[in-house]
């Protein structure tokens, strides 16, 4: 082994947690458990079946096979356009206000290396998707957390945020519908999320990728007039359109921000496999139906998470939206991570931790929506087979 060390910028970050999670998944199944994973969000629905056609459709054609344009395929920038007036009632320009992603997640990391210097700091939310503050931290800069509480409805404390010294915050991260969180997005949020960082010049940064997921008013950041002057959306096909795997979502934001974007991601990838983009604009014309076929199934599953999380006594709002739910844990559990272990070795299935996603989550556990509903049947009984052990 050579005496090569990892850079400083990877001083303190750490393997992601489900990465590092699922290989004691794979190591207990190995063993001969059969482990019930109820915490990753990755749909196991399919896509609808004309988006595959169209995908094979493409994919045969010889002409198609070629490095694309680092901007997106004008179709699907079109497709996003068409989408975005349909399902949000905003109006944004095809040629210079969309850029294709490949997933969401890429788009943080190319927002974080575009506008970050080390130094600089960025309001993160806590609970909150953990890749913001790692991408944030990667870049040198210093991610300042915002604290969602219950008490607060999950939404920011405005009063505090604007005690903060303004001085070195760039950036801010938003995400409604919250993950972990479950609180659905609202026009009045966004106004006043709009208002604070015009206020204090700051970019916010709005990751939207639950908007269809059990919720039946998509709303976008971008509705709110003037918004395109201080914001960014993050969206994705990962979770509406049951193709996460396929690494498709868009960031939609002013001309200016999308060419300063693109100074960065031009030099990190040359453009997406024409033949996705395409089945992506296919994916994008699907109606209400198709969102209504899979909030069916979910609603279905979300009935036995329910039943699950209250034979594990823990306590939850039955209004919250998205591929999860998100509950507070009885008073006899040090925290969720005790609960999630509890779960895990004595009835063989895993559940998320809620501190994962930040010290405010410490006494709440999420369960994801993903998987067949009979899992969830098997992991109600295993547990009350524990519990039964237990007393
Ligand atoms: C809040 C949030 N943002 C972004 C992502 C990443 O989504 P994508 O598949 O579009 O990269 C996830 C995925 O779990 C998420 O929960």
């Amino acid at each position: 082994m050579s005496q090569v060390q990892v850079a400083d910028r990877l001083q303190g970050i750490q393997e992601y947690y489900f990465s590092k999670k699922l290989r004691e998944i794979e190591s207990l199944n190995r063993e001969g458990k059969n482990i019930i994973n109820l915490g990753i969000g990755s749909p196991d629905l399919p896509p609808d079946p004309a988006v595959i056609a169209t995908l094979y459709e493409e994919a045969l054609k010889p002409g198609q096979h070629g490095y694309q344009s680092y901007k997106g395929a004008a179709a699907f920038r079109q497709a996003i356009a068409d989408w975005y007036k349909k399902w949000y009632g905003v109006d944004v320009a095809p040629e210079k206000q969309i850029l294709p992603l490949m997933g969401s997640k890429e788009g943080i990391m190319h927002i974080c290396m575009t506008y970050l210097n080390p130094g600089d700091q960025v309001l993160v939310p806590n609970p909150g998707y953990p890749t913001y503050a790692s991408n944030v931290a990667l870049t040198g800069a210093e991610a300042v957390t915002y604290a969602l509480t219950e008490e607060n409805g999950w939404e920011p404390d405005f009063e505090k945020l604007e005690k903060l010294d303004f001085a070195k915050i760039k950036l801010m991260f938003v995400n409604y519908p919250g993950m972990p969180t479950g609180r659905a997005a609202s026009r009045e949020l966004f106004e006043k999320l709009i208002g604070f960082a015009k206020r204090h010049e700051i970019l916010l940064v709005h990751d939207n990728p639950y908007s269809f997921i059990l919720n039946d008013h998509p709303i976008s950041l971008l509705s709110v007039p003037g918004a395109l002057e201080v914001a960014i959306e993050l969206n994705s096909l990962s979770k509406s359109h049951n193709m996460a795997g396929w690494r498709l979502g868009m960031l939609l934001a002013s001309e200016q921000r999308i060419l300063e974007i693109l100074r960065f991601k031009s030099n990190m990838d040359s453009g997406m496999f024409l033949p996705l983009q395409l089945a992506a604009a296919k994916a994008l014309t699907l109606d209400k139906d198709f969102h209504d076929g899979i909030n069916k199934i979910y609603s279905e599953r979300r009935k036995k998470v329910e039943a699950l999380l209250t034979l594990l006594d823990c306590r939850f709002d039955k209004s919250q939206v998205g591929l999860f739910m998100w509950a507070k844990i009885s008073a006899k559990y040090k925290d969720g991570y005790q609960l999630a272990d509890e779960v895990l070795y004595g009835a063989d299935v895993f559940i998320t931790p809620g501190g994962i996603f930040g010290s405010e989550g410490d006494k709440y556990i999420r369960i994801s929506l993903c998987g067949d509903i009979s899992r969830f049947e098997t992991a109600i009984a295993r547990v009350e087979k524990m519990q039964q052990a237990q007393n």
